[in-house]
């Protein structure tokens, strides 16, 4: 029986929750509604101020419509401070800090995703609803499709790197001011674009964060745009022969890509535990005498399937950036694959690197991928061969990549954690000491939520215990209340989950070990 290739979540344990004692909420609540940030931010204005009480739900009328969150729910009693902070002559940050009342001593920043302005409003709330004193920014832009980084370098630089590193001055200054008690670890969560973030961070300010988790990230960035734009280029629109029905990927080809690879690992369970072992012949799928029409693919079809799994090269034949891992066709059919030009990219080309609005995404080529790479606008790129000033503090990074991750291939973490190793001439133990990088297999884009990756790294940073493998949970239906599904032991890289074999159920935990 072939199991859903969904994503993984994971249970949320908590790391300190007490009740509020009904007096106690009035005095938090006049001293939240007394509180004055802007006298002590240079060149801020607040624009919010208020208590909101566990149960209630944070109203977002002013969000950006293309960020799609109009409100936010809320489980612990907290004080909301939102300020526009002013970054150069023509660009300014809205920051959100959100204060609980039950406070750890913990420090929290998140970050944002794709080219957006939108602020990560429910990483807030799980991060006060779990003690964290918690800020947020809209990264120097409103919305998703970035137009306001045409001719403004000020919002590209907010952008790239100024938005969060300010959020976290900002924020260790408002959190000592508000508690009377400077915060005891500064941590950072974020995914995707979020993940770069993290690792910029620790790049470029390493005394901003104690504990970074990266989630997928958006590392060796110009060249994740170029890799995104070319899926156009490669796929066509929908009425090019190239161009592949999302129901044929589903179907047809995820099917073929099973039968090819999912009993490498030895449990043929529909999950590639380890997708870089699995070479995917397409011809297999050529129309021909003993395939039904309607089941098999073209000439131009089966050209278009070599092309998504092989690395994206340069004119040159060095690396541009590595292949789309087998497996996530499910989630790409209607993404990378949908024969549009992917959005984010194109308002990445056009506002901020070509500057040139009319631009025609079909007319990319590795030209335009040039043009990225040396403009590096915000100087966003983030591929850094060494983060020793940020080891040596004492910092710990713990990033993640779904091995079904459909936006951002999970080679290029690997690709990330050699290039990083090598630089820094690190052997696997030695990086352990300050960088663990989990596949986490049958899981797409960002898809667990940033519960079990919090508590990880704070027990790393404050008891010294460092994740060996991670439990991720498969809930029923993607429903935590109709029960767990089963569980998988996710592996630190370079292990990977190695199947038992025999008559065990690749369902069972102890099925699997990490080798
Ligand atoms: C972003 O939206 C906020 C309202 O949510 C507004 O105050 C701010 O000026 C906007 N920023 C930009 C750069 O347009
Ligand atoms: C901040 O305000 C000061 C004046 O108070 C001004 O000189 C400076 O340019 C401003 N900085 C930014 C980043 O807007
Ligand atoms: C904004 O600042 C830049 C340099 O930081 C300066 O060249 C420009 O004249 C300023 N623009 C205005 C409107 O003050
Ligand atoms: C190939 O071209 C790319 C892009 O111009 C360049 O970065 C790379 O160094 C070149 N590789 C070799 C081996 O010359
Ligand atoms: C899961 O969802 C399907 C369809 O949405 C439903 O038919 C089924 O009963 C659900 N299963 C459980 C255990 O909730």
């Amino acid at each position: 029986m072939r199991l859903e290739t969904g994503l993984l979540t994971f249970a949320l344990p908590s790391l300190a929750a007490t009740g509020g004692i009904q007096t106690k909420i009035t005095a938090f609540e006049e001293k939240c509604l007394q509180f004055r940030p802007e006298g002590s931010v240079r060149n801020s204005t607040r624009t919010e101020l208020q208590f909101v009480k566990a149960g209630g739900r944070v109203a977002l009328s002013d969000n950006d419509p293309s960020c799609n969150t109009d409100s936010q729910a809320v489980t612990a009693d907290m004080c909301r401070v939102a300020l526009s902070i002013s970054t150069s002559n023509r660009s300014s940050i809205t920051y959100e800090m959100w204060l609980p009342e039950d406070w750890s001593g913990r420090f929290l920043a998140t970050g944002n995703g794709g080219i957006g302005g939108c602020v990560a409003y429910e990483n807030l709330a799980y991060g006060t609803a779990h003690g964290f004193a918690t800020v947020g920014t809209n990264n120097g832009h409103n919305g998703t499709n970035g137009d306001t980084f045409y001719q403004n370098e000020g919002i590209v630089a907010d952008f790239g790197w100024r938005s969060l590193h300010t959020s976290v001055e900002v924020g260790k200054k408002l959190t000592a001011l508000f508690y009377g008690a400077a915060a005891s670890k500064s941590y950072y969560i974020g995914c995707s674009l979020g993940g770069r973030q993290g690792i910029h961070a620790a790049e470029l300010f390493p005394g901003d964060f104690d504990g970074i988790v990266a989630g997928a990230p958006a590392v060796d960035f110009n060249n994740l745009y170029s890799w995104r734009a070319r899926y156009f280029t490669i796929t066509g629109a929908a009425d090019a022969p190239s161009f592949i029905t999302a129901d044929t990927w589903r179907t047809t080809i995820h099917y073929e890509i099973l039968k090819q690879c999912d009993g490498i690992d030895g449990a043929t369970d529909g999950i590639i535990e380890d997708p870089t072992l699995c070479k995917f012949q397409p011809e297999t799928l050529l129309c021909g005498a003993r395939k039904e029409p309607g089941d098999c693919l073209t000439d131009a079809q089966v050209q278009t399937v070599t092309k998504v799994f092989s690395n994206y090269l340069w004119s040159n034949g060095s690396l541009l950036y590595p292949a789309m891992q087998p497996g996530s066709e499910m989630a790409a059919a209607g993404g990378l694959y949908n024969g549009k030009s992917y959005g984010p990219s194109v308002g990445w080309f056009k506002f901020a690197v070509l500057e040139d609005p009319p631009w025609d995404p079909a007319s990319f080529t590795t030209d335009d991928a040039l043009v990225a790479g040396r403009k590096d606008p915000g100087g966003i790129r983030t591929w850094p061969s060494s983060l020793a000033a940020f080891e040596g503090r004492g910092g710990k990074v713990l990033t993640y990549h779904g091995q079904q991750d459909q936006q951002i291939t999970s080679f290029n973490s690997i690709r990330f954690y050699e290039h990083l190793a090598g630089g820094m001439g690190y052997a696997p133990e030695r990086m352990d000491r300050f960088y663990r990088f989990f596949r986490i297999p049958g899981m797409g884009h960002c898809g667990s939520g940033p519960g079990a990756w919090a508590v990880a790294v704070v027990d790393w940073v404050e008891k010294g215990m460092a994740p060996e493998a991670l439990v991720g949970t498969k809930f029923v239906n993607d429903t935590v209340d109709a029960g767990i599904a089963y569980q998988h032991t996710h592996c630190k890289y370079p292990a990977k989950s190695t199947f038992k074999g025999g008559e065990r159920n690749p369902r069972e935990v102890g099925s699997w070990e990490c080798i």
